[in-house]
């Protein structure tokens, strides 16, 4: 396959930089006990901000294979805007990934499409690889238009996007149904949504860019369903929060492919 699987631990607004530096010494060296093979599975990390740092320190004092980011970023470069992160800073810790339009964020944020596709925008231009997420609602499930919907998400995001930029993002589908509530989608309603996904970044940006683009699944995955997920063939690795917070469990799944 020409997208290599990428296992995300999200991991919100949990750990304290101690907590975070035993998280990522314990995550190495479980992956380092079962001699993980980054080439069949990138491992990334999504830190609060405030505990970036630290996760720098360790994996370039040890050389680590694990990658990390960041959670959200601001469009804007630099000035006054109280709270904000912008991707310059980002960069400079090291960071690779950062994530935009979680549905946390849009629920408590009111972040808009448009505003994660300019967050996109920034995070590729800064050099770093967008994660942009997408996903309905339990309502919009049950009324059964759920692909309309995260299309629509995915199309107002990516609007005016060239192949070639869309190539390199990644998307991550996550029902919000079933972030953090234990009710995974099924591996076929995963499925369902992420082929769609496919399909459609074939059809607005050709079948090379779809070909390569990665798409995440997210919500309750873990080590018990990841295999199952992973044996889908639009999904390409997984988002995942609780199941991340643990070393074992997060290692264990990057090695899905064992
Ligand atoms: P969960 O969260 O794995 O705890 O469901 C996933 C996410 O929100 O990214």
């Amino acid at each position: 396959m020409s997208r290599t699987p990428l296992m995300a631990g999200n991991w919100k607004m949990n750990l304290d930089h101690l907590e975070a530096n035993h998280l990522v010494q314990g995550l190495a060296m479980e992956l380092r006990d079962h001699n993980h093979d980054y080439s069949r599975c990138e491992v990334l990390v999504i830190p609060p901000f405030t505990d970036i740092r630290t996760v720098q320190t360790i994996v370039d004092a040890d050389e680590l294979g694990i990658k990390y980011g960041a959670q959200d970023v601001s469009i804007h470069d630099n000035g006054a805007y109280t709270g904000e992160i912008s991707t310059s800073m980002l960069t400079k810790l090291g960071c690779t990934y950062v994530v935009m339009g979680h549905s946390e964020r849009r629920e408590y944020h009111n972040e808009s499409d448009e505003l994660v596709g300019a967050k996109a925008r920034k995070v590729l231009d800064a050099g770093m690889t967008p994660i942009l997420c997408c996903g309905e609602a339990l309502e919009v499930r049950k009324a059964g238009t759920h692909v309309e919907f995260v299309l629509s998400q995915i199309r107002a995001a990516l609007a005016g996007w060239s192949a070639q930029d869309v190539a390199q993002i990644v998307i991550a589908y996550e029902p919000i149904w079933a972030i953090g509530t234990g009710e995974t989608a099924t591996a076929e309603d995963a499925q369902e949504v992420c082929g769609a996904i496919r399909s459609a970044l074939a059809q607005d940006f050709g079948a090379e860019t779809a070909e390569v683009t990665r798409v995440l699944y997210g919500g309750s995955a873990k080590p018990d369903n990841i295999k199952e997920l992973m044996a889908q063939p639009d999904i390409d690795g997984a988002l995942i929060g609780g199941a991340s917070l643990k070393a074992d469990s997060f290692a264990e799944m990057a090695r899905f492919y064992a």
